[in-house]
């Protein structure tokens, strides 16, 4: 049964702004579709560029047109659904103007007829995160005696271990812990809560789920796409702070962590901190090669040309920033001792897919012709995008003279559910931060302890920018190089980019 959140504004600052265009509106409007927003409900844009509601209405409409997420996308349902919409234009560096903000809001919320209840939505450069709260608290905007207030605050959330602390204390001091929603979207993605259930409610894999028969277990995300006007931005981040610190950090915790002792957010949430703090520690610089870092220089990518990562706007020519990470370490617990962990994450590769593949160990003897070398054939590879999936491999005698060893799987696609839509990461969390309920967001100190783990990397690579920084062409599956901590990448080693490579070349 789904919960129907209760009457409330949502507030979003940097409403003029892409995400809010490309993913919140579009998202807001799938709800409102599904019936799951409340009756009365209002959505209160905020941002400098000057334009009326009417103006900012039609603008959205033709952004949901374009996200065309839904096939229902304009006609009455849509005007239904502007009419609920509303766009203050103001400056939100400028303090004074927030007790105005709070009358606005409050007599839009008066004349509509909707209890006390306020959502903020920080949509805006990271720079505002610790602003924005400090200006609502000042305007008396954090509190009502009448109903709750809560904030959702989108990533980067900090650039490293003490800006996080920081940008906490001020969230803290406005918001108590349980109204703050540290927005991932990664883990609004269908397959990701999934993997809690694949694991929590089947017997069958707990068994194995351990260093006694996993060997090993990677986790990717390759994109195609470059900086697509995000060049300013990455060059603050690099891959590291950008998908590792977060997206793949999660992953790996809900992979890892032991069962909860319940199905709720703070035991869930407990298991992801532990996790983070049984990781040992990098050490870049000691001779143990953990990590690879790499840019994409300019090449072709599905038939197209494409410039280098340094011939991007926003982007330094001598830029030093990573488009690349492949990163190997280690959860020094019970469970994980001595089972190396992989992460491979990167911009223009041959490929969008997102994959978790988990490697179990091999038959202590090898009997027939066609087994794996070296590590076993039982795979389980949990694929995020495209083609959301689960499939186990292993290794089946083919028809025929002889024991030939041929490798076959088990799968199952999310699209053999007919009838099902798997809904954007965003509807999913939006709705969840409306009602209240944070099991999908981050928690201060899981983020905190993420950045911790990530420390020693982050400081040796500002302190050696070109030290070991590697190169790769557009359309590959990374630099050669990552053979230096693993010699057979999942996603490297051929197969996913020979198949782009096919289908490419069947295109042209
Ligand atoms: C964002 C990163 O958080 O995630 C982007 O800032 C990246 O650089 C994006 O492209 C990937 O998300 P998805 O859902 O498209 O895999």
């Amino acid at each position: 049964m789904n919960k129907i959140p209760e009457n409330q504004i949502l507030v979003i600052f940097g409403a003029s702004g892409d995400l809010t265009r490309r993913k919140l509106l579009p998202s807001l409007f799938e709800l409102f579709l599904r019936k799951l927003l409340p009756k009365r409900f209002l959505i209160v844009g905020v941002a400098r560029t000057k334009q009326n509601t009417e103006e900012y209405r039609t603008k959205l409409r033709e952004a949901i047109i374009d996200s065309r997420k839904s096939s229902v996308v304009d006609g009455p349902a849509m005007d239904g659904f502007l009419k609920h919409i509303y766009y203050i234009s103001m400056d939100t560096t400028t303090p004074g103007q927030y007790p105005w903000l709070a009358r606005q809001i409050d007599q839009m919320r008066v004349a509509s007829d909707i209890d006390d209840n306020i959502l903020y939505y920080l949509a805006t450069p990271p720079t505002m995160y610790a602003l924005i709260p400090r200006f609502i608290q000042d305007a008396g905007m954090n509190r009502s005696s009448r109903g709750w207030r809560r904030i959702i605050v989108e990533k980067p959330y900090g650039r490293d271990e003490e800006s996080a602390r920081e940008l906490d204390l001020v969230l803290r001091s406005v918001f108590p812990e349980k109204e703050i929603y540290r927005i991932d979207h990664f883990l609004g993605k269908e397959t990701v809560q999934n993997i809690l259930v694949l694991r929590f409610s089947n017997g069958i894999w707990e068994p194995l789920w351990n260093h006694h028969y996993i060997d090993r277990v990677e986790i990717t995300a390759a994109e195609t796409l470059g900086m697509e006007g995000r060049g300013g931005y990455y060059e603050t981040a690099g891959a590291l702070r950008d998908m590792v610190q977060n997206h793949l950090m999660q992953l790996m915790a809900f992979i890892a962590m032991e069962p909860p002792s319940g199905f709720d957010t703070e035991a869930i949430r407990d298991e992801i901190v532990k996790v983070f703090r049984s990781l040992r520690p990098l050490t870049p610089g000691s001779g143990a090669v953990e990590a690879v870092r790499a840019q994409y220089k300019s090449g072709t990518l599905n038939g197209k040309r494409v410039g280098a990562y340094r011939e991007e706007p926003g982007v330094a020519s001598d830029s030093s920033v990573e488009t690349y990470v492949a990163l190997k370490f280690f959860i020094d617990n019970w469970r994980w001792s001595g089972v190396p962990f992989y992460f491979y994450t990167g911009k223009r590769l041959c490929s969008k897919r997102s994959e978790i593949v988990i490697y179990f160990k091999s038959t202590p003897q090898h009997f027939f012709e066609g087994e794996c070398e070296g590590t076993s054939c039982n795979r389980l590879t949990i694929t995020l995008q495209p083609d959301e999936s689960i499939r186990l491999s292993f290794g089946l005698k083919q028809p025929g003279e002889g024991f030939v060893v041929r490798q076959v799987s088990m799968d199952f696609f999310y699209n053999s559910l007919l009838r099902v839509r798997l809904p954007d990461a965003y509807e999913r969390l939006l709705l969840d931060a409306m009602i209240g309920d944070s099991l999908l967001y981050a928690r201060s100190d899981s983020l905190e302890a993420s950045w911790h783990f990530l420390a020693p990397l982050l400081h040796y690579w500002e302190k050696h920018p070109q030290e070991d920084l590697v190169f790769y062409e557009p359309g590959s599956g990374g630099p050669a190089e990552v053979s230096s901590i693993s010699d057979t990448p999942f996603f490297f080693s051929d197969s996913i980019c020979s198949v782009e490579k096919i289908k490419e070349k069947d295109e042209n």
